[in-house]
């Protein structure tokens, strides 16, 4: 596979429960044959896991899951790790379909033509080690009929050159983002990416409260900034694009 050149290690399986799972299992019974940037991909989930407990469905052949062992070497690079995630789907998404409208809906979901084609997964597995998980849909999966996959726009997409794009994609940012100019440059791909950005948006917080305003900014540490009665800075939350 070409991906497997893209990474420090690579591992392939038909199925599993959840790459994240999966990579979580393995780094931890043997943490020093994962290099930082290592990667496990698969066709097929089980039990996949999405944001806040719930599931994500990944259908035989119908997607990509990609989980990365990384090693931020800052706090502002960790921070940053499910935006860039967004940004390298997005591009790759982009490029491959570029009639659509592709963005960013903050913090880490790809939309197509408004629809939910990428979930991003980070979990923080311990001090300074992160699995990213990714999800992409390659074809139109049964159980879950609102979401957008590339085939629906007439490709026939090959998950391993896909696949390879998002690594490419996604490495050439990681390394970015280790770097003061990098993050500025990181922020100012994502100011011109993100589709929650100049919207009115109701945003669930972690603790339940909600909260509705305007979109403004994300600012340096990649929190949403919504103007509501005062200006408040998100670092989590559930958002929804309020039409007008
Ligand atoms: C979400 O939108 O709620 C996040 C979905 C994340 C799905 C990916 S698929 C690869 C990795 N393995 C998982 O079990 N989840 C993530």
């Amino acid at each position: 596979m070409q991906s497997a050149q893209l990474v420090n290690r690579f591992e392939y399986f038909d199925s599993v429960a959840s790459t994240n799972l999966e990579l979580k299992r393995h780094y931890l019974a043997n943490p020093g044959s994962w290099p930082d940037f290592s990667a496990i991909a698969a066709a097929q989930q089980t039990a996949g896991r999405g944001r806040l407990g719930r599931s994500w469905v990944s259908e035989p052949g119908s997607s990509i899951s990609v989980s990365l062992l990384l090693r931020p070497e800052t706090e502002a690079q960790q921070t940053w790790l499910t935006l860039i995630a967004g940004l390298a789907v997005a591009d790759v998404v982009s490029s491959l379909l570029p009639e659509q409208s592709v963005g960013v809906k903050w913090p880490n979901d790809v939309l197509v033509e408004g629809k939910k084609i990428s979930g991003i997964l980070a979990e923080l597995i311990e001090p300074g080690v992160v699995v990213l998980g990714i999800g992409v849909n390659l074809a139109r999966q049964q159980s879950f009929a609102d979401s957008a996959a590339l085939a629906d726009f007439g490709l026939e997409p090959d998950f391993d050159s896909v696949l390879a794009l998002l690594l490419a994609a996604l490495r050439g940012r990681y390394n970015l983002s280790n770097l003061s100019f990098g993050l500025a440059q990181l922020r100012d791909e994502l100011a011109d990416h993100c589709l929650t950005l100049g919207q009115q948006v109701r945003a669930e917080l972690p603790d339940g409260r909600e909260l509705v305003g305007i979109a403004t900014e994300i600012d340096s540490d990649g929190q949403l900034i919504i103007q509501a009665d005062e200006a408040v800075a998100l670092s989590a939350a559930d958002v929804w694009h309020l039409r007008n």
